[in-house]
């Protein structure tokens, strides 16, 4: 994502095009698409759609790419220049301070709603090492929509794909998860008042799931001694109004667990976030484990532990803090942290390492006028590709992009 135009555009452009397809093309200056935009989004011949505002795209004449692209064309890697091209406008960015190189086409995905988003829905960071990370592909799909059958289609380690069609209303005790299993939320679907928990497991996937207010103490993603977890597109919270222990983590991460992504979610108003690591005296299991890595994750309204990571090895990439009113990245007891492009906003304590022990290398973050604290330490290459963005591109992907009901599940 690096052009924040273009992904705010697509979406509206492609919603009107799910919903029109008879009509006549469009005329030379007329209008092709917005956000509340309902005709025809095909231009005549010898035009092409262009974005003009979010709520106003014009048939304007050319040849060049235009934003009905159905395809997706990912990327290619290499370690010297970053090279960003987009179809969906005739602008071509580079840049020369990063060491990924991402080609991306306008990616288009068409959910089965009907609606349509480009947004992002591939796997990057720790997840996708270790033999990666596919949940329940191949398996079967269980549609759920109360907590007993819920419960009963995500245990064992058959591979399987269980949606939510609804928001279940948990019994406050966790839903364990086996592995293999892709847990998805129809839009809107997910729980609240309960949690899940990977419990000595591997390879589970999260994704499109509403959850929020589960009181303490079961989280509403708890991965416990498991390895290869991708969250992903998920919204959680909570409220301020019961006091920080009230309520438990959004997505702990703990004993020794380790190759985990958590990407692209939204997380806001709770106080404790996303802890890593439940001890700092639990180094015997946890250290040399904890490959984390968060990306592209909205972070608004939040006390801390964005993530706060013990003993591990954390990227933390394109991620938007807003409001935070405690704490943010915390590395601790000797964790090692990558910290690259991310935008910082009203917020405090941004970056905690000295304090409890841990170290950090940031590179190309917008502290939003706050003061990291800074002691760098061994962890300067992610060992994957990934698309880093640019730092200014990363407040309207993200807004736009995290969260459920953004990608085809
Ligand atoms: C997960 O699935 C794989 C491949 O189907 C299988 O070999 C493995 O035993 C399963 N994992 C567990 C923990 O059962
Ligand atoms: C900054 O964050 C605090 C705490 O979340 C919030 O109360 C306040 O309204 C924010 N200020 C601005 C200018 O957004």
């Amino acid at each position: 994502m690096l052009n924040g135009k273009s992904l705010l555009a697509a979406p509206a452009v492609l919603l009107a095009l799910a919903a029109n397809v008879a009509n006549a093309d469009v005329a030379l200056y007329g209008q092709c698409g917005g956000l509340t935009y309902t005709g025809d989004t095909t231009c005549v011949s010898g035009a092409v759609c262009v974005y003009q505002n979010d709520y106003y795209w014009q048939c304007l004449a050319g040849t060049a790419a235009t934003t009905t692209t159905t395809s997706k064309t990912s990327t290619t890697t290499s370690k010297t220049s970053t090279t960003t091209t987009k179809t969906s406008s005739s602008s071509t960015t580079t840049k020369t301070s990063s060491s990924t190189t991402t080609t991306k086409a306008s990616t288009t995905t068409t959910t089965s709603s009907g609606t349509s988003t480009g947004c992002p829905s591939t796997m990057e960071g720790y997840a996708t090492t270790n033999g990666g990370t596919t949940g329940g592909a191949g398996g079967s799909t269980v549609t759920v929509s109360t907590l007993a059958d819920l419960r009963t289609a995500v245990a064992g380690t058959t591979a399987k794909i269980v949606r939510i069609s609804t928001i279940i209303t948990g019994d406050g005790e966790v839903v364990d998860v086996g592995s293999n299993t892709t847990v998805l939320g129809a839009c809107g679907g997910g729980m609240t008042g309960g949690g899940f928990r990977v419990k000595k497991g591997t390879n589970v996937i999260f994704r499109n799931l509403k959850l929020y207010k589960s009181p303490a103490p079961t989280d509403l993603i708890e991965i416990q001694a498991s390895t290869n977890v991708w969250v992903d597109h998920n919204e959680f919270y909570s409220d301020l109004d019961n006091g920080k222990d009230f309520y438990d983590g959004c997505t702990d991460i703990n004993h020794g667990s380790d190759y985990i992504t958590v990407s692209w979610n939204y997380y806001h108003d709770h106080y404790k976030t996303s802890l890593v690591g439940h001890s700092d005296n639990n180094g015997d299991e946890d250290t040399g484990h904890f490959h984390v890595t968060y990306h592209h994750n909205y972070f608004r309204n939040l006390g801390s532990r964005l993530p706060s990571l013990r003993f591990g090895t954390g990227h933390i990439y394109n991620n938007y803090y807003k409001d935070i009113f405690i704490s943010c990245i915390d590395s601790r007891d000797g964790a090692q942290t990558l910290i690259e492009n991310n935008v910082f906003e009203n917020s405090t304590q941004v970056l905690m390492t000295t304090t409890n022990g841990g170290y950090a290398n940031p590179v190309g973050n917008d502290w939003g006028g706050a003061t990291p604290e800074l002691n760098p330490g061994t962890f300067t290459t992610a060992p994957y590709s990934y698309s880093l963005e640019a730092t200014t591109g990363v407040v309207s992907d993200v807004t736009t992009c995290a969260g459920t009901c953004k990608i085809t599940v």
